[in-house]
């Protein structure tokens, strides 16, 4: 039985984590809420209404339905600017070798994204042909910390929970990952990804050696 390999779009395949903290600065900014570095980390992975619902939160505002859909629409909007400039050049370094090595061996690959922009960012890259399943945000209702778009793409995928591998770059999206019983393997900074049963900075750190670890680790 060949592990399926689930991977996370912002922050682990490109790096658009940059453009939605831009995004959502600027639009902080116009509603004269500062939000810093830190707080950041709460709003990856998590869902476009689900960050904005923090923001407000943060700034202590409250607003009408009619304006938290104008501010949604206006995130996006200037998010997409960014989006519609990116290449493959984007990818993120390392992750390359990575897909073409697993699609050389023959597991199959999922996308996990809470992003609604999932598809129109793997065109603009050119990476849909490694995708065999894409679950993204138009997909599913309940935003990471749960385990909801891991697991569909698992059994879209037709492997168990047990033979699903995740790479993520957020804190909800390796604790979603641990709640559906899969292998979490965390991008990015130990010390905010410490529940991952693996960690790395980018996967130009993950060898040959760790990665055939990785495949043939199972969850403790
Ligand atoms: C996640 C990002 O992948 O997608 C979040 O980490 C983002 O920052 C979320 O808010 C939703 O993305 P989108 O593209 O639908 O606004
Ligand atoms: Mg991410």
């Amino acid at each position: 039985q060949k592990k399926g390999i689930i991977f996370d779009l912002d922050g682990v395949i490109v790096d658009t984590a940059k453009y939605h903290f831009l995004a959502w600065k600027n639009l902080a900014e116009s509603l004269d809420i500062n939000f810093n570095k830190k707080q950041n980390e709460q709003l990856k992975g998590v869902s476009r209404i689900e960050s904005l619902k923090k923001i407000l939160t943060w700034g202590k505002k409250r607003i009408s339905e009619k304006r938290f859909n104008e501010l949604l629409h206006q995130k996006n909007e200037e998010y997409l600017v960014s989006v519609q400039k990116m290449d493959e050049s984007e990818i993120l370094p390392g992750v390359m070798k990575r897909l073409k090595m697993l699609k050389d061996v023959g597991h199959p690959i999922a996308l996990g994204s809470a992003s609604k922009n999932a598809k129109t960012i793997l065109e603009r890259v050119n990476l849909m042909p490694y995708f065999d399943v894409i679950v993204d945000g138009n997909e599913v209702s309940k935003a990471k910390p749960n385990p909801e778009v891991f697991l569909k793409a698992a059994q879209l995928l037709g492997v168990e929970p047990e033979n699903a591998i995740v790479f993520e770059d957020a804190l909800a999206g390796i604790e979603a990952a641990n709640r559906a019983k899969m292998l979490s393997v965390g991008i990015g900074e130990k010390s905010i990804l410490k529940d991952a049963d693996f960690v790395f900075a980018d996967f130009t750190e993950i060898t040959d050696k760790h990665f055939n670890a990785i495949l043939n680790a199972s969850k403790a």
